[in-house]
């Protein structure tokens, strides 16, 4: 495909620009989409469309809504749709977050479905098609199209650009047919996806979900030994593609022991003070009441853990305008504040909520600082932190407590794999974690990290990428 034009489609944008006093500053989302996408960007350029959500980001555009990015060394375009209330309130917080987000996550929280947010989810859809198209040069780019936000979006630019390459990546679980069937909507969602060239996901088991949901509802015709569906005239390759973080290049911050220092200092602790990390949006199928209620149980069971550890969860805010959102902080915050109250001794914390935003290089030195590292997700796509955590650990020490309901468990098989309902489990690992013999953590570690290095993000967009460009051939070659 080199040469070929590349046009990235999300709804969070890389770059955030944000009105502070007189002052624009830039801020990167928490997201895993965008850590995985923005390293690929950087690497081949193009255009990327997304939703311009910053207070600032309109006055830093061209006429053409247009800005490079990244802001310091541009090598791509972003382009900006602007969306007005109605239209987010609809599509993202309405259809996409308390839709498709709940029906897609084993979570057991309800899906909630209106004709209005639909309505807003396919007039998006279609803005954002309409921009795809007027941003192409040529008739034939390279569309890469990211979750559940665009489903339709597929067939609306395959409508305009018949010979464009659309890939489609799913970020987030697909769910088996029955679950999937309660969507008021699901043929058309099932048919916007299947304007795709080729269509991703993490895992197989997200990808045979996903067949078995076109069978189950729409007249098809699957090569199972392919993986490919034809519908409509159209060949749609489904296929599994776990992605993956961008390895450091190399040690450009601090050792651990200097991580170490700034965290205890940041939380006034002692240096020898034993610290566990969680790095998650404030969201419901993070696991992070389960987190605590483990780091809890194993505090009851080992007494002598009282005052020597702390478990520091980042959480970063998100979607807060929903109430389901609004009830879980509320709900981290009260558990959180009870069992500090229960353990309170001095100053001690067991728990460190802390609640706000924290850039990469902040979040490098909790992951260096820290014994041990837990995801602890009721369901999720992949997870990028758990890969973020090893990525950090040059020092080869550090355990992570991996969910058994993550992609990366699938891959990551030198964790400690729990499932994170049952607390007992989490709180064996914690403590098995706080105090494995340095060599078995280094052995571990070592093994991680050259699985993490070898499949990184650039194997994850290149394997796409090679697969569209025979399917591209042989197209040419039919035709
Ligand atoms: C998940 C989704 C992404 C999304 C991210 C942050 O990782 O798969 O599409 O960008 O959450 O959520 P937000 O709603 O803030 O974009």
């Amino acid at each position: 495909l080199a040469g070929d034009e590349v046009i990235v489609v999300s709804n969070r944008e890389p770059y955030i620009h944000e009105k502070n006093g007189n002052r624009i500053e830039v801020k990167r989302p928490a997201s895993g989409l965008v850590t995985a996408v923005e390293a690929v960007m950087r690497a081949c350029s193009g255009t990327w469309v997304a939703h311009g959500s910053g207070s600032a980001d309109r006055m830093v555009v061209d006429r053409c809504d247009r800005v490079a990015v990244p802001p310091a060394n541009p090598s791509y375009t972003l382009r900006r749709v602007w969306l007005s209330s109605e239209e987010e309130q609809g599509y993202y917080y309405g259809f996409a977050n308390e839709g498709l987000w709940p029906l897609c996550h084993i979570a057991h929280v309800r899906p909630v479905f209106r004709s209005e947010d639909w309505n807003q989810y396919v007039a998006v859809n279609q803005r954002f098609a309409d921009a795809v198209v007027k941003e192409a040069r040529t008739d034939d780019p390279v569309v890469l199209v990211q979750d559940y936000h665009f489903a339709l979006l597929p067939r609306m630019v395959r409508q305009a650009l018949p010979r464009a390459t659309i890939i489609t990546f799913w970020h987030i679980p697909w769910p088996n047919p029955e679950s999937f069937g309660i969507c008021p909507w699901r043929e058309q969602i099932l048919e916007g996806m299947l304007g795709s060239t080729i269509l991703g996901f993490h895992t197989p088991f997200h990808r045979r979900n996903f067949i078995e949901t076109v069978d189950r509802y729409l007249e098809t015709r699957i090569e199972a030994e392919a993986s490919t569906i034809s519908y409509d005239g159209k060949l749609t390759l489904v296929e599994a593609y776990p992605i993956s973080i961008a390895w450091p290049e190399s040690t450009t911050a601090s050792t651990a022991e200097e991580s170490r220092a700034i965290v205890c200092s940041d939380l006034g602790l002692p240096e020898d003070h034993l610290i566990g990390i969680g790095v998650d949006r404030l969201d419901y199928t993070k696991g992070i009441v389960e987190r605590f209620q483990a780091v809890e149980r194993m505090l009851e069971r080992h007494p002598d853990m009282v005052g020597r550890f702390s478990f520091v969860q980042i959480a970063a805010p998100s979607r807060s305008s929903l109430e389901e959102y609004q009830q879980f902080a509320a709900r981290v915050r009260k558990l959180a504040a009870r069992i500090n109250a229960r353990c309170a001794n001095g100053a001690y914390q067991p728990i460190v909520l802390k609640a706000e935003h924290h850039d990469h290089d902040r979040l490098l030195h909790y992951y260096r600082a820290s014994q041990v590292c837990m995801v602890t997700s009721l369901h999720d796509g992949m997870n990028l932190v758990a890969k973020e955590y090893i990525a950090a650990r040059e020092d080869e020490q550090g355990v992570l407590v991996l969910s058994q309901f993550t992609g990366a468990a699938r891959e990551l098989h030198e964790a400690l794999i729990v499932n994170p309902y049952h607390i007992e489990q989490g709180a064996d690992a914690l403590h098995r974690a706080l105090t494995m013999p340095r060599d078995e953590q280094r052995e571990r570690m070592r093994s991680l990290r050259a699985l993490v290095r070898e499949f990184n993000v650039y194997r994850w967009a290149g394997r796409m990428l090679l697969d569209a460009a025979r399917l591209r051939q042989r197209e040419r070659i039919a035709t």
